[in-house]
């Protein structure tokens, strides 16, 4: 079999930030069908609006992607790629559910010779060991005979406008070599080519998992290093700077670890590693130092109120920033929210306000009120900047203080504000 990009028709199983960028760019140059089980998402998309707000509305108008719920409409496609989520379940074990389930939606339309790419982020095996039998059993078909495996990671970065689909390095990988050689030409006409084909299956879904999970360590240890100089009575911002000055000092910042990637990805490989009998150390101790930033944040914010003369009983704090990340819209698994239980459980009361979080999804899956404005000029015992957003980065330190009243602490969890001079009876800190 002979595959071209003539020949070739595309089926996107899974609409999200990944699968959506994905399906815009390869159809402007094969035929694209983008399927989701979520039918308000197909309803959007084909309005022309995309509610995770990384798909300029002109661009949706203008795409040939066809858009679907309808599982049947895939049934022309002979390459399906999958971008599921691979959350985490209450345990922190992989939950391979949708996954699972896309590989059921995708086997009864396969026909000989058609490729099946996941792109969601797994660990070394689930490709093979998991969907291949889910897809053999209700297609019928030999997988690696009659159709084919692929696995190519995806590496894009939400709200960066400089690392897109069009211009990362692409790893892909096949069942075969004649598998991999297409999947280098079709996602070679999305990024010019900038295409690296790993040895096997297993060796890209292991480098996405290793890639995240090295950055988490990264992070770990910039925070682990944080608690210590915080205890020491420097700011770790002041101490990076200067160790940066080293040529092969690596540049991390201290803060939150959210998110469905970096937060949940080493869980993947943990899991991974115990199923084969290693106990993994270094990857476990840099989750738990992660997961436990929150409630370290929230405690210094809480000591930094007490730390006034006035010592109130109910602090009143606003947090400046929900969402997992800055620039974004996406609040799945923000550890700002456990900046915001810690400092409930304190008895302070917490007011929460951000730009781009949709205020009705954050009632719904924290059951927290977002404050729509800061117009409560005197109102906090502390303003605590939690998500790097452009607009608080911009925020002068005349309208920071006007938030405060008097002998208002102002806590800086990004380092962005440390330039700025506060008035009189303004404290800052930072971490
Ligand atoms: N978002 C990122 O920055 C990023 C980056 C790299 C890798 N990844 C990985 O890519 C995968 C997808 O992540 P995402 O952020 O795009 O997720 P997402 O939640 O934004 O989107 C997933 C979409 O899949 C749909 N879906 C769920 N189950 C389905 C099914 N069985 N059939 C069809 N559609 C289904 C959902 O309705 C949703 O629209 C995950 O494995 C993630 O770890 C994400």
């Amino acid at each position: 079999m002979t595959y071209t990009l003539e020949n070739c028709r595309v089926g996107i199983i899974g609409l999200g930030y990944v699968g959506m960028p994905l399906a815009l760019m390869l159809s402007k140059h094969v035929p694209t069908i983008g399927f989701d089980t979520f039918e308000r998402r197909i309803n959007e998309l084909k309005d022309g609006q995309d509610s995770n707000r990384e798909i300029k509305q002109d661009d949706l108008q203008a795409t040939r992607c066809d858009f679907t719920s309808d599982p049947e409409d895939l049934k022309s496609c002979n390459v399906y790629i999958v971008t599921v989520p691979t959350p985490l379940d209450n345990k922190n074990e992989p939950d391979l559910t949708a996954v699972k389930s896309a590989s059921e939606t995708v086997a009864p339309y396969l026909k000989k010779n058609d490729i099946v790419v996941y792109e969601s982020t797994v660990y070394p095996g689930v490709t093979e060991d998991i969907c291949g039998p889910i897809l053999e059993k209700r297609s019928n078909l030999v997988c690696g005979r009659d159709f084919f495996l692929g696995y190519s990671p995806e590496r894009i970065n939400p709200g960066d406008a400089e690392h897109t689909v069009q211009n990362i390095t692409k790893v892909v990988s096949g069942q075969t070599q004649e598998v991999t050689d297409f999947l280098a030409v079709l996602y070679g006409c999305i990024n010019n080519d900038n295409i690296f084909k790993a040895k096997n299956i297993r060796t890209a879904e292991a480098s996405k998992a290793i890639e995240n999970a090295q950055r988490d360590i990264n992070v770990a240890f910039v925070n682990e290093v944080t608690m210590i100089l915080n205890k020491l009575g420097l700011s770790s911002y002041d101490v990076l700077e200067a160790a940066g000055t080293k040529w092969n000092f690596l540049n991390f910042t201290p803060g939150l670890v959210g998110g469905h990637c970096i937060g949940v990805d080493p869980y993947y490989l943990a899991h991974c590693a115990e199923n084969i009998g290693h106990s993994p150390e270094v990857i476990l101790a840099g989750r738990k130092i992660n997961d436990a930033m929150g409630l370290f944040v929230a405690d210094k914010i809480y000591e930094a109120t007490q730390a006034t003369d006035k010592k109130p009983p109910s602090p009143r704090v606003l947090l400046l920033g929900f969402t997992f990340k800055e620039g974004i819209n996406d609040i799945r698994n923000t550890k700002v929210v456990d900046i915001y239980n810690r400092l409930k459980e304190k008895n302070c009361l917490v007011d929460v306000h951000d730009p781009y979080a949709r205020p009705e999804d954050v009632e719904k899956e924290y059951g927290i009120s977002l404050i729509n404005s800061l117009s409560k000029e005197g109102e906090y015992d502390c303003v605590s900047l939690t998500v790097g957003h452009q607009a608080y980065r911009e925020m002068s330190p005349e309208k920071i203080s006007s938030l405060l009243n008097k002998e208002g602490v102002v806590y800086d969890l990004k380092g962005a504000w440390r330039a700025l001079s506060f008035a009189n009876g303004t404290t800052y800190y930072s971490l």
